[in-house]
Parts: structure tokens; C-alpha cells; sequence
């Protein structure tokens, strides 16, 4: 415990303090986040109910009227001591708090939007703010799974309690600007893929579900089962994982073996749900039944696994990580489309997506009616045809020292995309410029 944090009571607590950890599961929490400030008695209520008998508080963090016989007053700074609650903006700041392991010293804590699907069309931050604090998320996402793949090695039940830090922050980020995190998941990968896949699923699927106005709990329980969903594969061969040739039969039988690894390995750990184990083992089911392990069909999968399994394919589809090769985004999502009306996957659930990723998905190359060529940085959900691009090369084919950024909404010289760029290669981009990169 650091300084300044304190175990008490459920019964000691008090409005305006701040809550960094409780002793119940945080599947099982009523809030979102752990780490909060107590604002009202109903809080206090719902903590009760929720079964909390033993909690830390922040004291430098908590602002309440002071009892002067408490034995904690003189840890508490004078200029805590204010006998007011804390501030709506400040109580939604825990989502950057510094108890999240690796914080970088000195980070802002920045308000975080109150959970709704509104939120992901209103950006509150800019996307290049966000973008710095989506990065040192998935590099602390990627420190949690790693300790979970080293536990995994040495035979000791999974931490996933690890997770749930990564789980808030994700969910804060995609709050405050979506755009950050998605731009990640598309971008060209250099990291594990094992981990770079899991985190991008579970980026996925939280914005799907946020989108799906899904609960807290159920994105909590989502968003686990979205990073836990492939832990199979930590004993599997991974040069079969995204092997660019059709699996032969004797692969196809390892392969197939993933979902059940997955869930021998989590079977020790009390803190993984039913409904996430459940969904693991369903991530490769068809709505038509001509999924794996089980064949189920559309009535025994419902909306959560749906969107696992729609998530899960998307970022294998656009990474190559089928027996295959895997095709740019805007070309996945028109297969998609397809598969949906053969009612293989949720149509619905398909046509948010292509409305949550736009026709010019994140990092798509595209040709504008001048014949510029550049890279799709930001989509414009409620323009779809009118994304922020980025110019690579100009009309004549020269590639561009300083790259222009243009808002096809707002452009003076009325450009429009006139075609995705398919094929990268030595013709459309000489200069290696529109190779997901952003
Ligand atoms: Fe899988
Ligand atoms: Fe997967």
C-alpha cells in the first residue's frame, strides 16, 4: 500500500473519499472503475449490497468534512480539507490514476466521459492527445498479459485480477476519443502477436459494446474475454497462427484444440466468470453453425459472444492471422457483409461495425479524385465519405517531403476519395509510404 492509502470499513466510509480498491471481485463491482470518489450515501448503498466489507482509500485523494477525533486527521494535508466533495470532473479522473503500475510521472489525469454510446461519436479529447495516452495503455496491457503468459509457464493460477486496470483505461480511453485506440489496432504489427491481437480484440469489442449500449458489467466481462480468448495458443505452435497456407488436417486438429487449452488454463482462477469463460470457447462459432469446437447455431450465442466473435475475426481477417492471406480493412468489412446475409455472422452487429470503422476504415490507402494518394488518420462517422487523409504522394506521383492532412469535409478544392488503394506495392507506393503507417 502506498502513502496516504488506508484500509477501513465498509462502515467508515464516508462521501468524498477515495476508493482505490475494494475486497470484492471487480467483475462483481456496481461501478465501472475501483478507483473513485465516493460522491453520495446511494454509493455507499450499492458498495454494501454489492457485498464490500473491507476497502483502501486514498487519503490525498479524498476531500471530507473532517471528524476531529478520526486517528487518520494528520495524514491529511490542510488544504484537503475542504468539506466539500470532490468535483464531478475530478471524481471521473481516477481512469489515469497513479496506481496503475508504470504510470509515467508527472502524466495529467484528464476527465473521462460518462459511459454511453453518444460518447464515441463526441469525441471529448483530440485524437493526437489521446493517441499518446493510447500508447502507454497498450504498452501496460502488454506488461499485465506477459505476467499472465510467465504464470502460464510456470503452472500458477492466472492473475487476471492484472487486467482490470487495462480494462478501465481502455474503456476511458475509447470514451474520450475511440479513434486513438482503433488507429492502433490497425496500424502494422511489430510486438507479439499473440498479445497485439488479444488487446486489439478487446479494443474491438469494448467500442462495439459501447456501441451496443452493453452494461458496465458486461463490458467488463467482454473486454476479459476478449484478452483471454486466444491464452490457448501460449502452448500451441505459434508459426501456425496466422500461417499464410491452409491448415492441413492433422494442423486443423491442433488448431481446434485452442479454446479448450484456454480454458484448462483459467479453470484454477476464481476471478474469471462463467460468461467468460463461455465466450472463450464459443470465439470461432458461426451464427449458421459452421463454426468450431461446438457447430452451435444463432439461437445458442447471444449479443456478447456475437460481438467476440465478429471482433475477433475483423482483426484476424486484417493482421493475416487466418490460414491465409488477410485483407485490408475496407475489403474485410465488404466480406463481412456478405457473410452476414449468408447469416454466418450478425448482421446487425455487421452493419455497426462498417458504420463504427466508416467505408474508409483507419489506415486505408486511398486515391482522391486529383490522383493524390494518402493514408485515412481519422474517420468522420457521421461523413463516411469525407475522413481526414493524409497526402502522401501528389497528383503527378511525387512522394510529399511534408505530408499534407486534409479534412475532405471541410476541403476548399472539394477532393473525394475515388478509390482504396488494394494492392500496396512497388507501382501504387515506390516510396513505402501508405504501409499502415500513421
Ligand atoms: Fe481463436
Ligand atoms: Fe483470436
Amino acid at each position: 500500500m502506498s502513502a496516504g492509502q488506508k484500509k477501513i470499513t465498509i462502515d467508515e466510509l464516508q462521501t468524498g473519499m477515495f476508493v482505490v480498491d475494494l475486497d470484492i471481485s471487480w467483475i462483481k463491482s456496481p461501478f465501472l472503475f475501483h478507483r473513485r470518489a465516493i460522491k453520495t450515501k446511494k454509493d455507499i448503498a450499492l458498495l454494501k449490497r454489492s457485498g464490500v466489507k473491507q476497502l483502501t482509500i486514498d487519503l490525498d485523494k479524498s476531500q471530507m468534512e473532517i471528524d476531529p477525533a478520526a486517528s487518520d486527521a494528520e495524514l491529511l494535508r490542510p488544504e484537503q480539507v475542504s468539506g466539500q466533495f470532490i468535483a464531478d470532473n475530478e471524481a471521473q479522473n481516477d481512469n489515469v490514476s497513479s496506481e496503475v503500475d508504470g504510470e509515467q510521472p508527472g502524466r495529467r489525469e484528464i476527465a473521462t466521459p460518462e459511459l454511453s454510446a453518444d460518447s464515441l461519436n463526441n469525441p471529448t479529447v483530440l485524437l493526437d492527445e489521446e493517441m499518446g495516452r493510447a500508447v502507454i495503455l497498450k504498452k501496460q496491457a502488454e506488461q499485465a498479459f506477459n505476467e499472465i503468459n510467465d504464470c502460464i509457464e510456470q503452472k500458477k493460477v492466472i492473475p487476471v485480477r492484472k487486467l482490470q486496470p487495462v480494462i478501465d483505461d481502455t474503456i476511458s480511453s475509447l470514451l474520450r476519443n475511440s479513434q486513438a485506440l482503433l488507429t492502433l489496432m490497425h496500424l502494422k504489427r511489430y510486438e507479439q502477436k499473440l498479445f497485439a491481437h488479444s488487446f486489439s480484440v478487446m479494443t474491438l469489442a469494448l467500442t462495439l459494446g459501447i456501441q451496443q449500449e452493453l452494461s458496465e458489467d458486461e463490458l467488463k466481462e467482454l473486454a476479459m474475454a476478449a484478452l483471454l480468448h486466444d491464452l490457448g495458443w501460449a502452448q500451441l505452435p505459434l508459426n501456425l497462427f496466422g500461417k499464410p497456407q491452409k491448415y492441413s488436417e492433422n494442423e486443423k486438429k491442433v488448431v481446434y484444440q485452442h479454446q479448450k487449452i484456454a480454458s484448462v488454463l483459467i479453470s484454477k482462477s476464481h476471478h474469471v466468470p462463467d460468461k467468460v469463460r463461455s465466450m472463450m470457447m464459443k470465439h470461432h462459432e458461426r451464427l449458421d453453425g459452421s463454426g468450431y469446437p461446438e457447430g452451435l447455431l444463432e439461437q445458442q450465442l447471444d449479443t456478447m459472444d456475437r460481438i467476440l466473435i465478429l471482433t475477433d475475426y475483423y482483426d484476424e481477417t486484417i493482421h493475416g492471422l487466418l490460414d491465409g492471406p488477410g485483407l485490408i480493412p475496407s475489403e474485410a468489412l465488404r466480406v463481412f457483409y456478405k457473410e452476414a446475409v449468408q447469416n454466418k455472422l450478425d448482421k446487425l452487429l455487421v452493419e455497426s461495425l462498417i458504420k463504427l470503422l466508416g467505408i474508409y476504415p483507419l489506415t486505408s490507402a486511398v486515391e482522391l479524385t486529383t490522383g493524390e494518394k494518402g493514408i485515412v488518420v481519422e474517420v468522420n462517422r457521421d461523413k463516411p465519405l469525407n475522413p481526414v487523409v493524409r497526402i502522401m504522394y501528389a497528383a503527378d506521383g511525387r512522394p510529399l517531403l511534408n505530408p499534407q492532412l486534409i479534412d475532405l469535409e471541410h476541403d476548399e478544392q472539394k477532393r473525394h476519395i475515388k478509390t482504396i488503394v488494394g494492392e500496396i506495392d512497388e507501382t501504387t507506393d515506390p516510396q513505402h509510404l501508405l504501409v499502415n503507417e500513421v
